[in-house]
């Protein structure tokens, strides 16, 4: 089989990090015998610099030609005083609503080994935490009507939140999938107390509910949500939610598995291609460094095999090569803590211990 990935590395970090993650996969397609086609494309900062556009056509071309699109970060202080359209940021919303990527995994896991690193006391994560969040990524305020004007009181701004039943019905769809094959609970995030758009949501989503008997579904308001995640985070499944409701839970959850620096996510939408990304930014103050955890993006580049190339075993292999590199004690810098039992390494030393024990793995499997 060969595949076509398009790989924007992107700004600060993202070259760093993506290349531990083509590491990752290089070993799997020498294993699996499957053919990987890399395009490198510009997006983000560097695409304004060489280009003049964050998004240049051509990447949106070569991403929709691709089986799958492999994203480090965009962005830093050099293009913040950009109007908004020409940030790097909207080549980021740019290219997920290209590729009709409504709908984006974020997994937060507190792995074993990083119970130190994790901020909450043992009493409150006993219960571990494993908990997906299901983020709709192409509509709300992220892309609804925007503007400034100048009324009576001076200067004025406005954003809309503007969702459709829809866009509700699909990305709730995915939600009691997933529940489906986890712990089958949903949590459904609003503000159904104060925004007609979430008044709609809740409707809709109970709508869906009726077609998965077997999900339980409750609603929360999204400032409890926000304070239920770090009182008792083990009682999450999966939990569905909006654009901007989903971008700042999911923060949240990231810090309570250890660090920002190891959540991943899949942004996909009705066929199999997708766009795989670590949830972090471009760290512009670390980049260069050699500091930067590469986890997140290996770990989306697992979420990659999985979803767009249907190689599920590599997949689980990838995330238990991360799980024993951890477990050997080697830590980046951000998940170090302050155990005397761990070896802080690099990014490259990182990625090369993950493609280590992956290798292993995959070829005690052919004997
Ligand atoms: C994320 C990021 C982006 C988002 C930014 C960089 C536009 O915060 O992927 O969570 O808000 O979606
Ligand atoms: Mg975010």
């Amino acid at each position: 089989m060969k595949y076509k990935i398009a790989v924007i590395a992107g700004d600060g970090i993202g070259p760093e990090i993506v290349e531990e993650a083509i590491k990752i996969l290089d070993v799997v397609a020498s294993h699996t015998g499957c053919e990987l086609e890399y395009t490198h494309v510009l997006m983000g900062g560097r695409a304004l610099d060489e280009t003049g556009v964050p998004l240049p056509d051509e990447t949106v071309e070569i991403c929709k030609a691709s089986d799958a699109v492999l994203l480090g970060a965009v962005g830093g202080p050099k293009w913040d005083n950009l109007p908004g359209h020409l940030r790097p940021e909207a080549g980021l919303l740019g290219i997920r609503s290209a590729l009709g990527l409504y709908a984006n995994l974020r997994p937060a896991t507190l792995m074993p080994a990083l119970a130190d690193a994790c901020p909450l006391k043992p009493s409150v994560a006993c219960d571990g935490i494993d908990m997906l969040i299901v983020r709709e990524l192409t509509g709300g305020i992220y892309f609804g009507k925007r503007g400034r004007s100048v009324g009576e009181d001076g200067e004025e701004a406005f954003d809309t939140e503007r969702y459709t039943a829809k866009e509700i019905e699909r990305i709730a769809r995915v939600a009691f999938k997933a529940a489906q094959r986890r712990r089958k609970k949903v949590t459904s995030v609003d503000k159904a107390n104060v925004l007609e758009s979430s008044r709609l949501w809740r409707e809709v989503v109970h709508r869906v509910a009726k077609d998965f008997p077997d999900v339980e579904l409750e609603d929360m308001l999204v400032d409890n949500a926000a304070m239920q995640i770090v009182r008792a985070p083990g009682r999450f499944d999966v939990m569905v939610t909006s654009n901007m409701f989903g971008d700042i839970l999911s923060d949240e959850a990231s810090m309570i598995t250890g660090s920002i620096g190891m959540l991943p996510s899949a942004s996909l939408g009705d066929g199999s291609r997708g766009l795989y990304e670590p949830i972090h930014g471009s760290a512009p103050d670390i980049a260069g460094q050699g500091i930067a955890n590469p986890l997140a993006t290996i770990l989306s580049a697992a979420m990659l095999l999985r979803y767009s190339l249907g190689l599920e075993r590599e997949a689980d292999a990838v995330e238990r090569a991360v799980a024993k590199t951890l477990d050997d004690g080697l830590r980046t810098p951000d998940i170090a803590g302050s155990s005397q039992n761990v070896k802080v390494v690099s990014t490259a030393e990182m990625g090369d211990a993950v493609a280590k024990s992956l290798k292993t793995a995959l070829t005690a499997r052919e004997g």
